[in-house]
């Protein structure tokens, strides 16, 4: 098979390339002009080079192709305006699903977030669950799996949706602010520490992909990939001062001021399209973030193994060698 990845060269696609190539696929990787694609290259990925806003470059990529995973796009760790976010994640996936619809592709994997839920308060949520977008990232993923939902239902796009939620592992660089302010050793829990959020390792998150693009019969599905279980906020703030060397204060904050500030922020992007600053990176204390995964087991035969610690430990060992910690 020929695989087509779009952001082969960020995180979650260079380890997806790594998988495809491990087990014979043949690996084009979509990637931006500038980009430094050597180590794609010495991988055996072939490089195509372009940008999600020009159509002719995403049809040229998809030339050939048997399979695409597009997971290029702005991320939440970009902060995108409305605009970029919708240019790109949802203009760019558009170009993405007329390619792959003209090049007759058997199966397109769209990677979408479980930050679709926005502030989860009726844990656990599953694909059912009605999402509440609250930032342009958000939105624009949902206008993304709008857009190839309604291609698979008008042209038949072989299309299914993975929704995940943040990776852990070596490479993600979702995790830095989060080890740099537990790492002060002033570190505050913002409530009780009994809510909880759920991440994925990476290699349980690829896994998860190559079952959206691999299993037969499951057009048009939508399917949430995460690690085994969610965890509860207090612990998992410990596993990452654990790992650093830290202690952590009993101490909390109240959460009310922050509830306020939050939803202020959710109520002005309604109104106006524009976030309060940091608003969302209060998500962790406020949601209680529980996937459920009993579709993607029922269906794909998903089954996370690798333990958070492991992903926690993984993460910031790349930190420390990268010296970013
Ligand atoms: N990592 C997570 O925790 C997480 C969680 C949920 C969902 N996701 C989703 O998973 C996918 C991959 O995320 P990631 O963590 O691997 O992000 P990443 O490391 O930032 O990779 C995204 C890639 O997309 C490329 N890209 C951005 N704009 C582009 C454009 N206009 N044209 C072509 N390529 C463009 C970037 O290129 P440059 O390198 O040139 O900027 C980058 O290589 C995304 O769709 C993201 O929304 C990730």
């Amino acid at each position: 098979m020929k695989v087509l990845i779009t952001g082969a060269a960020g995180f979650v696609g260079s380890h997806l390339a790594k998988s495809l190539l491990r087990d014979g696929h043949a690996v084009r990787g979509f990637v931006r002009p500038t980009k430094d694609t050597s180590d794609l290259e010495q991988l055996g990925v072939e490089i195509a080079r372009g940008d999600l806003a020009d159509s002719i470059s995403v049809e040229r990529a998809l030339q050939g192709c048997d399979q695409v995973y597009h997971l290029a796009a702005l991320t939440s760790r970009q902060k995108p305006s409305r605009k970029e976010a919708m240019t790109v994640n949802c203009e760019g996936t558009g170009h993405v699903v007329r390619a792959a619809l003209k090049a007759g592709i058997s199966r397109m994997v769209y990677s979408s977030t479980a930050g679709v839920y926005g502030v989860i308060s009726n844990a656990p949520v599953d694909e059912a669950s009605p999402v509440n977008p609250d930032s342009p990232y958000q939105e624009a993923k949902v206008a993304g799996e709008a857009l190839v939902l309604a291609a698979h239902r008008e042209h038949q796009l072989p299309v299914v949706i993975a929704r995940f939620p943040g990776v852990l592992g070596r490479g993600s660089m979702s995790w830095v602010p989060l080890f740099r302010a537990i790492g002060t050793g002033k570190f505050r829990i913002i409530g009780s520490g009994h809510n909880h959020t759920h991440t994925g390792h990476i290699l349980d998150v690829v896994d998860g992909l190559r079952r959206c693009g691999e299993t037969p019969d499951i057009e048009g599905q939508c399917y949430l990939l995460a690690g085994k279980s969610a965890t509860r906020i207090d612990e998992f703030v410990k596993l990452f001062a654990k790992e650093l060397g830290v202690s952590i204060s009993s101490m909390r904050l109240p959460d009310f001021p922050y509830r306020v500030f939050h939803g202020m922020s959710c109520m002005l992007y309604r109104l106006f399209g524009v976030t309060l600053p940091r608003a969302n990176d209060y998500e962790l204390f406020i949601s209680d973030k529980v996937l459920s995964l009993e579709k993607a087991k029922r269906e794909l035969g998903y089954e996370p193994k690798i333990p958070i610690e492991q992903g926690i430990r993984e993460t910031l060992q790349w930190y420390r060698e990268e010296g970013l910690i």
